[in-house]
């Protein structure tokens, strides 16, 4: 396991290059085992998450070839025969759970593990099952697997909604729907962009879905869907979380490439409160910050509000902020892990709740502090970076799951983080 040594404070000055979206790329990687024919993606980035659930595809028997380099993966589902993903990949990683999407669209029957819980508590699954339930597909739980099954090539479909809207389960219904549904509404259904990139590729592919970009899909069988070439989304968690932490030192001068800034939803009205200078050219994002930071209080909610996994990180920044400010999850109610390290750091911050109550401006110093979970470890790293002193954290494998060469981006634009075996 690795650990990062930091020196702080450092401003950030430079340019940063935004790498392709974890939570999008998943998704067309499933979406792949629906077609007669190879897929390529591109855009797709090197992290663990992607290596994980790639093990998980080529359980199946279907081959995934993935240049890191050019960030391209061919997926060709010709030799898929095993409709099964094992506990022992699933339990790494949630998204995994797309195999019952996929699987049944592909072979009309999955057997695979539900997935483990998150590090700030369960995540149940319920909302996929059901709607699966709805759809005419018959499942079955036992031995911590889920069964899954249709009597014929296809399903009648129906109506299911989602309540709450679930990313996740919106995308496992659209893939499990999409070859075996005569016709399948999915009511609250999730717009994430993910949402909309996944079923914009599966319409190329050859797909019969309409409703896209709206709560809600109506998606009608076909029979064959084909292979096409396709590009993934530039990751807008990661472009989210750089535009923070460019606001976290008032020095930092920083310009963010490669993003699509649209897809930030109400995110920059927020930012654009604090008080720095935030210009947006296309596709390129600079933040240059200020040393009068602006306490700005948020609440989370579903796309496209203030997205919850930019939570810990605001929260962080209002550590800089001259005032108290308030960050309320109203999708995760007790994603707060990283205040206690925070607190350790010399931050002020309590939880009560699902909010987080953050006085400012506290001069943070260095201090040993533990990762818990992706988004709260990317936090203690841009707090570290502002901190008098050394810091160092611990169990950065969580970071390595979902931020592509983190430190090599961060130590370019004036970061000190050191990667040593803990
Ligand atoms: C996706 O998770 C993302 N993960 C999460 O990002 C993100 O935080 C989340 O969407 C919300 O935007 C991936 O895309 C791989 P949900 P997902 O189903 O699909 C409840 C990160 O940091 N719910 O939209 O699992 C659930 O408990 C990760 O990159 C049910 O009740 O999230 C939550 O309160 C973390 N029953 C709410 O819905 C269900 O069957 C939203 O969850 C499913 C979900």
């Amino acid at each position: 396991m690795d650990k990062f040594i930091i020196e702080g404070p450092t401003p950030l000055k430079g340019t940063i290059p935004i790498s392709g979206s974890k939570n999008a790329a998943m998704p067309l990687m499933a979406a792949s085992l629906l077609a007669s024919s190879p897929t390529k993606l591109n855009l797709i980035p090197r992290l663990n998450d992607i290596y994980t659930f790639k093990k998980v595809i080529e359980e199946t028997g279907t081959s995934v070839v993935f240049d890191g380099g050019s960030n391209s993966m061919v997926l060709n589902p010709a030799n898929l025969h095993n409709t099964e993903a094992p506990y022992e990949l699933v339990r790494r990683m949630r998204a995994s759970f797309y195999m019952l999407g996929a699987l049944i669209g592909n072979a009309g029957e999955a057997k695979v593990s539900l997935p483990g819980g998150c590090a700030w508590g369960p995540r149940p699954v319920d909302l996929h099952l059901k709607g699966f339930e709805a759809m005419g597909v018959k499942i079955k739980l036992g031995q911590g697997y889920v069964f899954a099954s249709i009597d014929n090539a296809s399903v009648e479909g129906g109506e299911f909604t989602l309540n709450p809207s679930s990313v996740g389960a919106t995308i496992n219904l659209v893939l499990g729907a999409v070859k075996r549904a005569k016709k399948f509404v999915i009511k609250n259904a999730a717009k994430e962009p993910d949402v909309v990139l996944l079923c914009r590729m599966l319409v190329e592919m050859g797909a019969d879905i309409e409703g896209i970009g709206t709560d809600t899909l109506t998606i009608q069988k076909v029979d064959e869907l084909k292979g096409v070439e396709y590009s993934n989304d530039p990751d807008r968690i990661e472009a989210g979380t750089f535009m923070i932490a460019a606001a976290m030192h008032p020095e930092s001068d920083v310009t963010l490439t490669g993003c699509r800034p649209e897809q930030l939803g109400k995110f920059p009205e927020s930012f654009n409160k604090l008080g720095v200078e935030c210009t947006i050219d296309g596709s390129v994002i600079r933040i240059k910050s200020t040393d009068n930071l602006q306490p700005v209080s948020v609440t989370t909610k579903i796309y496209p509000g203030f997205p919850t996994d930019l939570q810990a990180q605001w929260a962080t920044l209002m550590t800089q902020a001259g005032g108290t400010s308030m960050v309320t999850d109203t999708v995760y109610f007790d994603r707060f892990s990283y205040v206690p390290e925070l607190n350790r750091l010399g931050g002020n911050l309590k939880v009560e709740k699902n909010r987080v109550t953050i006085v400012g401006k506290t001069q943070l110093s260095g201090a040993s502090v533990m990762s818990t979970d992706l988004r709260a470890s990317v936090s203690l790293v841009m707090a570290a970076m502002v901190a008098k002193g050394t810091s160092e954290i611990l169990r950065v494998y969580h970071l390595d799951r979902g931020y592509e060469q983190l430190e090599e981006k961060l130590n370019r634009v004036g970061a000190s983080i050191k990667r040593v075996p803990q």
